[in-house]
């Protein structure tokens, strides 16, 4: 079941991918091809790139390709459905008849309708008597009533059913309750029972305005302090941010990253509503990227105390690569930015105003982290600090911003500037030979497919892997060809079990008169369709002649008629040994 292929057709058709992409991403023309610097993983050189004349895009960097459809699931964070349905709106078009309603988008579709439901249980709990301990917890931290309506806060009671009931008697399943992960399996036999208890309430909301998730906290000193939504249909933790919903429309492109919930909260009731926060993990890329989206700069929030500064030297390089501008807060006496706007009363807000524009970038604090590792009274420590201290300036890719650095730390030290510059200009040396080394590195092993996941067969049988991927390739690209190649090469004879897989689909799809590529993204997982991208990408613009088929044909051809390595091992001497006499022969 799929949309028909006559209205993918033309969904694709009337959405150009290069004037899709563009939004999102600045393109510039090389050669035939569109690049660009990835939007699914940092880079500053561009390995994104997108064929115009298939209509498809593949990142030699990260490895993820596709056509429009799956482009927008990936930007927007929608499914296979959504997607469609966006890109219809976009050109205009009706959906077909009995549109394309697959049990997965069914089930999304319910989370997000349990969640919405749960999300309004839990605020209204917090007006009941059942809620009055939340409610004054929620008022103890200073949380007007308006903050906690703009947030949807909530409370969950202690009754281990009541969310459960309650939902249940709306209509949902204790299926979808499981997987919405607002419910849990009781254990023993049948029946479930609520994820959340005692516990005031986060909902977690997307930018669409979906409510995805939840975290909640314990309102004494029990563990664990925070509960949240494990990864559901519809959430990963590692790949959303509390309150970006509420950040994107702040009207700047500078956010300011929070540790928690509390401190997002408080930070926006004093007027700062440009804030987010992880959801209890250390900053990941992904999140990093999300954030690249809204944001150039980003100010880093995080406690002052000891595992908050740990946290603020992980996340620099995390949000460095991903392009943004980075700058730091100190907050005085070791606070959170909750506890210290708190602490100043009415005059809170002004405060953190004040804090936010004093705070330096991330090289500054860098720089003057350092300075605790040494003894700068003495001649030892002056060197060693400066050798740190050009560590950190040398990959600056801004001479006028190396130089700034360079210059306060000469004159504070009263040194020569060449010789620093010298210093510089070696270690950069250095790193370039090391980043080439890598990138070799890199190459030779996804040459030899050794990293490959998805790919399992390919490391054990590279000769025919390759062979068969050039085979898929040419018939993708020739599909008038399938006739010919299908006399030649059956699918039995293909020795990869991916690429056998994908030779049957596409043989079968061009013998019925369809487009080979068209449903590629429905039909398949998103890594076994990144592939297909990758195999396309790999042999676009190699001029694939008769010859080279052919003999493409002929390697498939020999190395079926080999005997399995498994069955190597199970001959007798006299077998291996007519085998070893013809191999050789052959070879000659
Ligand atoms: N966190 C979590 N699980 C825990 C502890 C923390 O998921 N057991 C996450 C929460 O998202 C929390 C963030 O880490 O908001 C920061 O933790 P912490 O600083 O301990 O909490 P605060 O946000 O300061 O919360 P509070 O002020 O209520 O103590
Ligand atoms: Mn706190």
């Amino acid at each position: 079941m799929a949309f028909p292929d006559g209205f993918l057709q033309e969904l694709k058709a009337r959405n150009d991918i290069t004037e899709l992409v563009s939004q999102y991403v600045s393109l510039r023309r090389r050669g035939r091809n569109m690049v660009g610097l990835c939007p699914f993983h940092g880079e500053k050189t561009p390995s994104f790139n997108i064929y115009t004349e298939n209509g498809s895009f593949y990142c030699f960097g990260c490895g993820v390709g596709g056509d429009v459809i799956s482009f927008v699931m990936k930007i927007e964070n929608l499914d296979y459905v959504d997607a469609v349905k966006f890109l219809a709106q976009r050109a205009g078009m009706e959906l077909p008849e009995n549109a394309y309603d697959d049990s997965m988008s069914r089930l999304r579709k319910r989370i997000f309708e349990a969640n919405r439901e749960a999300a309004r249980f839990f605020y209204q709990s917090l007006y009941q008597p059942v809620g009055r301990e939340g409610l004054d917890y929620f008022h103890r931290r200073m949380l007007t009533d308006r903050t906690i309506r703009h947030f949807g806060l909530g409370f969950a009671d202690d009754d281990w059913t009541s969310l459960t009931t309650y939902l249940k008697s709306k209509g949902f399943t204790e299926n979808e309750l499981v997987a919405a992960n607002l419910a849990v399996q009781r254990r023993s036999g049948s029946g479930v029972y609520d994820r959340f208890t005692n516990r005031v309430m986060f909902p977690i909301i997307d930018l669409r305005g979906n409510v995805i998730a939840f975290g909640g906290r314990i309102m004494t000193d029990q563990k664990p302090k925070y509960l949240n939504t494990s990864d559901t249909p519809v959430f990963k933790k590692s790949e959303n941010l509390f309150s970006l919903n509420n950040a994107k429309n702040a009207g700047t492109r500078t956010l300011l990253l929070c540790e928690g919930y509390m401190d997002v909260i408080a930070v926006n009731q004093a007027g700062f509503t440009n804030a987010v926060a992880t959801l209890g993990t250390a900053l990941t890329a992904e999140q990093a990227m999300l954030i690249k989206r809204y944001a150039d700069e980003v100010v880093i929030c995080y406690d002052a105390d000891e595992a908050g500064q740990k946290a603020t030297a992980r996340a620099i390089p995390i949000l460095r690569k991903a392009g943004l501008l980075v700058r730091v807060l100190t907050i005085p006496n070791g606070k959170d930015p909750d506890e210290f706007i708190k602490s100043q009363g009415a005059d809170g807000p002004e405060a953190f105003r004040a804090v936010i524009e004093r705070s330096g970038n991330d090289i500054d604090y860098r720089l003057q982290k350092l300075r605790a590792d040494y003894n700068l009274e003495t001649s030892d420590g002056k060197v060693g600090y400066l050798e740190a201290a050009a560590k950190v300036i040398a990959p600056l890719s801004s001479a006028i911003e190396q130089d700034v650095y360079v210059t306060k730390l000469c004159r504070e030290f009263e040194i020569d500037k060449s010789a620093f510059q010298e210093r510089l200009k070696k270690l950069n040396r250095q790193r370039s030979r090391e980043d080439y080394r890598r990138q070799q590195q890199k190459i030779r092993t996804d040459l030899s497919g050794r990293s490959d996941k998805i790919d399992k067969d390919k490391a054990k049988i590279p000769r025919s892997s390759s062979a068969e991927e050039a085979l898929l390739a040419y018939l993708l690209q020739n599909p008038d060809s399938a006739a010919y190649i299908s006399g030649e090469i059956t699918p039995e004879q293909f020795q990869n079990s991916l690429m056998r897989r994908y030779y049957e689909y596409f043989l079968t799809r061009i013998n019925d008169g369809k487009d080979a590529m068209m449903n590629v993204t429905a039909d398949f997982t998103a890594d076994e369709a990144d592939k297909i991208y990758q195999i396309i990408s790999k042999h676009a613009g190699v001029a694939s002649t008769k010859q080279s088929l052919d003999e493409t044909i002929q390697v498939i051809r020999e190395e079926s008629a080999k005997p399995k390595r498994s069955d190597i091992g199970k001959m007798s001497p006299e077998e291996l040994n007519a085998y070893l006499l013809n191999t050789r022969k052959t070879k000659k």
